[in-house]
């Protein structure tokens, strides 16, 4: 992918997230539209992978017919919200190998604090998508990519459900290399690190914790 940000106006996306957006919408509800955008989502970040042909035979005649070529995929999701995103790609992309880099914050620096990284084996071979519906500050986005970048990653991408500018911004200036592909940039970041308008917090609202 060649631009730095792209954003998914397709009306089922814009749709599906105002509902998210909405304080009552259940938890049960939120969890299948996040499936579903993340399925519209990946359509966009995967528009550009390279393909190649195969020959093949229909009941009919031989043909060429297109196929994914090139580098596999691993789909890395950010602990713990980045698993609502997570299930629906893999539902598009079965074969991708998944990872977990397990990030929380700090709720007074609003720094990530590290607690777990197990990712597929030859990243470096691999197209990385990695997963978290909210980019807020930017700093678990760029700290998770830090340590993809060290265990070999060289082509990553980022998929997000909603991002605030302040967010976008960071992961420009800390890894320009990585494309992101999110359904909306909201107005800002409030004083606590939450994106308004936003949705609240998107782990509490997939998993019904407060
Ligand atoms: N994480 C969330 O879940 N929501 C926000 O608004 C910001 C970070």
């Amino acid at each position: 992918m060649t631009k730095h940000l792209t954003i998914v106006k397709h009306p089922l996306v814009q749709h599906k997230l105002t509902l998210m957006r909405q304080v009552d919408t259940p938890t049960a509800v939120f969890r299948q539209l996040l499936r579903e955008i993340s399925q519209l989502l990946a359509y966009e970040i995967t528009s550009e992978l390279d393909m190649t042909t195969k020959h093949i035979n229909t009941p009919l005649q031989e043909m060429d017919a297109p196929v994914l070529a090139g580098k596999k995929l691993a789909l890395i999701s950010i602990l713990r919200a980045g698993n609502g995103l997570l299930d629906g790609v893999l539902e598009l992309i079965p074969s991708a190998r998944v990872g977990f880099v397990g990030l929380y914050r700090d709720e007074k620096t609003l720094l990530p604090i590290q607690y777990y990284f197990k990712v597929p084996t030859e990243l470096e071979d691999r197209i990385v998508i990695t997963v978290d519906p909210m980019l807020a500050t930017g700093n678990s986005s760029v700290a998770a990519i830090d340590l993809l970048k060290k265990a070999g990653a060289n082509n990553i991408r980022f998929m997000c459900l909603l991002a605030a500018p302040e967010g976008v911004q960071r992961m420009k200036e800390a890894h320009p290399d990585v494309p992101i592909v999110t359904a909306a940039v909201d107005e800002k970041l409030n004083d606590h690190g939450y994106i308004v308008p936003g949705l609240g917090d998107a782990g509490d609202r997939m998993y019904g914790t407060k």
